[in-house]
Parts: C-alpha cells; structure tokens; sequence
C-alpha cells in the first residue's frame, strides 16, 4: 500500500498533468507573423505562423496546439524574402543593386549616347515584381539638322533612319563669295539637338591699293569678294615686303599689305662679311646693292684683347649703317690684317 502523503502527492501531480501547463509567448522568427500573438496560452490553444507580405516559405504555414507540457514544439518555418526576377543587365546602361530581392530597390543609368526610357529605379514588390517596370536605354538621335542660308551640307551621314546618333557630326561650306562665322561642323549633342550653326555671310574686300614703286593685279570684277585674290609686285631696285600673293579676308580685309622698299647701295668696296652664316666677300656677293631686308654681319676687332667680333648691319629701305667699330683698309695698306683673318674673341 501506498502511504497517504504519497497518493496525495501523486493525485495533484494527476491533477496538474490534466490541467496542463500554459505555453509561453512563442520565440520570434524572423519575418513571420503569429496569430493569434498572446503573451501565454492554455494547452489545446492553436496558434498559426505564417510568412509575412514579400516573404515566403517553402512549408508554407505552420499551425501548432500547445501541448499539456506547455513547451512548443521545434518551429522548422524559415522565411525568406521574395526574389525579383530579373538578370541584371541593362543593354548600353548600368543597374546598380545589392539584391534581387524584396523589398530592395535597384537604380539604373544609361551609358553615353541613350537616354533613359522610363524609371530610374524600381523596387521589389511583395509581389515579387519590379515596380515600376524596367526601364530601357534608348540611343539619343538628333533631327535632320537645319541647314544655314548661304551653306551646303558637305558631309552628313544620318545613321539612325533620316536622324543621326549622338556623337554624329554634319560639316557645311559655303556658298561661293560667303565666309563662315562660327564652326563647319555641328554635333548631335546629348539634348538630342545640334550644337551652335554657324553662319555664312556675303563679304567684300575693296580694291587692293597700289604700293610706292610697284604694282598690283587683281580680277578685273567689278566687285572683290571673300576668298579673291591680288598679286604684288615691285619695280626694279624695289623688293615686295611682304607676300606676294594676298587674299580678300572674311574680315573684308586683305590677308596683307604689301609694300615696295628701296633697296641699299653697297655701303663698303670690300669687306669679308658673314651673310646667312658664311663668309663672303660682300663686293661680290652684293654686287647689285643690298635688298631690302637683308642682313650682313662685319668683323671688327678688340685692339687689347686681339681678337674680332662681329657687328650686325640690315639694309632697311634704302639705308643700311655700318657698324662703328668697322674699319675698312685701303687696299694700300697690306701689311695690316683684316679683323675677319683675327681669332674670334
Ligand atoms: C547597345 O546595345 C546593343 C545590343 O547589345 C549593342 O549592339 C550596341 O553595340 C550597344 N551600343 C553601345 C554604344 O554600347
Ligand atoms: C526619311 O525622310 C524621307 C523624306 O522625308 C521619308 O520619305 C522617309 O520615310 C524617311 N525615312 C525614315 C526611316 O524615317
Ligand atoms: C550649294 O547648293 C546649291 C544648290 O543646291 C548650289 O547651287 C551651290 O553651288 C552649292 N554650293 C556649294 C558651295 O557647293
Ligand atoms: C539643346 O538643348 C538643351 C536642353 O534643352 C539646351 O540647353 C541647349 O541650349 C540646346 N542647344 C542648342 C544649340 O539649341
Ligand atoms: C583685318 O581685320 C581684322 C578684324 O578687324 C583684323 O583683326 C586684322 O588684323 C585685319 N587684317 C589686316 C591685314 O589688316
């Protein structure tokens, strides 16, 4: 027989086990929802997990009953967030993103030369869908561009049907006796318009004037326009400073003016000079006098030091100085030596 204390005993023992424990709050998992969610529950109470909006499981829901030891069983449920479907390739752009998944958004941009053709970032829905939808890159094209007064196109190449692509390029010219302000070409810019036209207007230069001494021969037009030319020239003993050829501006000026300078008698009978860095006897190599413009170098000489130098001399217009320090030997004198047959200091 049982001693009394021991049935007592076992008969509450009884008693608790049938009445069964309470359950506790059960743990949190991570992006599921409990219903109904109470801090304690009676065994036989039921409770459901489910996945909450944009996650989902692969057992689907989970229902338990608190049980008389009031200790729930393993919860297996693992929620995962919804995966968007998509690869992650924009064509000619970018997608910058972390995850696929919800509720997560990823942006797009289009590489140089597209534009983009919808949002520039979506969002993964609890639905698993992009929202809103993917954009795409489309290619920038400019118009057929305007073509100026006076001017032709001179290259053009529409490369995307009648229009042309970012980047394209269309050159214009012209019309004859007009000159262009501004640049020939124009580029399709990421506006898809054209950058600046330029323009061409009708430009007229005046009849060239005759220099001093010379002459000039132009078209015998009545009117001397952009892009004419004249030609220079001199009389004799007269050299052209400046070119020969000049050309009307499209500033409806002339490119130059020319002029006619006298040329220089030959300032010494006989001296060794240097000319365009060789030595040259100047009475010979300047026989005809010296033309405007050019230059001679004379020797003299350091007395102490016993040695030469070298002094320049420019024929300018008809006059040309000689250096001071040049001292020309009559030919009597044949015992001195030339400055130019002295070492050079
Ligand atoms: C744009 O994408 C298309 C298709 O992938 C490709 O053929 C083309 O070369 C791309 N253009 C540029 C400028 O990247
Ligand atoms: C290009 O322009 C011409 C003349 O305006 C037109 O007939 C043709 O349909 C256009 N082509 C395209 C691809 O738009
Ligand atoms: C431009 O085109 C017009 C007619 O389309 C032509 O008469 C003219 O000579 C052309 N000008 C140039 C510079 O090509
Ligand atoms: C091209 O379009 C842009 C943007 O609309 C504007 O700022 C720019 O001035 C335009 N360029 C020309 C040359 O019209
Ligand atoms: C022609 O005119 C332009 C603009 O006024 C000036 O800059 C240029 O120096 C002139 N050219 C000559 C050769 O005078």
């Amino acid at each position: 027989m049982f001693p009394p204390v021991l049935i007592l005993l076992s008969g509450f023992l009884c008693h608790v086990a049938i009445a069964g424990r309470t359950c506790p709050k059960p743990d949190e998992l991570p992006f599921s929802t409990v219903v109904p969610l109470k801090q304690s529950y009676e065994p036989g109470e039921q409770i459901v997990f489910s996945c909450r909006p944009g996650y989902v499981s692969r057992g689907g829901i989970r229902r338990f009953t608190c049980p008389l030891t009031g200790m729930w069983p393993i919860n297996t449920l693992k929620c995962m967030p919804r995966v968007c479907p998509f690869a992650g390739i924009l064509e000619n752009g970018t997608v910058r993103y972390t995850t696929f998944e919800y509720p997560n958004t990823i942006s797009f941009s289009c590489h140089t030369g597209f534009y983009l053709k919808g949002a520039s970032s979506a969002r993964c829905t609890e639905e698993g869908k992009w929202s809103p939808d993917i954009p795409v890159c489309a290619p920038i094209t400019c118009p057929p561009p305007p073509i100026p007064k006076f001017a032709n196109l001179s290259v053009y190449k529409p490369l995307a049907g009648n229009n042309s692509f970012y980047g394209g390029k269309a050159v214009f010219t012209c019309s004859p006796h007009h000159a262009m302000f501004g640049s020939d070409t124009i580029t399709c810019t990421e506006h898809g318009n054209w950058t600046k036209l330029p323009e061409c207007r009708e430009v007229r230069c005046p009849f060239p004037s005759r220099p001093d001494n010379g002459f000039v021969n132009y078209p015998a037009n009545p009117v001397l326009f952009y892009k004419d030319t004249a030609t220079f020239g001199c009389h004799e003993t007269y050299s052209l400073d400046g070119p020969e050829e000049v050309e009307c501006s499209k500033f409806g000026n002339w490119s130059a003016q020319p002029s006619c300078k006298a040329s220089c008698k030959l300032p010494v009978k006989k001296a060794t000079v240097i000319y365009e860095g060789e030595r040259v006897a100047i009475q010979n190599r300047f026989k005809n006098g010296m033309l405007h413009g050019q230059k001679v170098s004379f020797f003299c000489k350091n007395k102490e030091k016993k040695c030469s130098y070298t002094e320049d001399a420019q024929c300018i217009d008809g006059t040309i100085e000689i250096p001071k320090c040049f001292k020309e030997h009559s030919s009597l004198a044949f015992w001195k030596t030339d400055a130019s047959d002295v070492k050079p200091c």
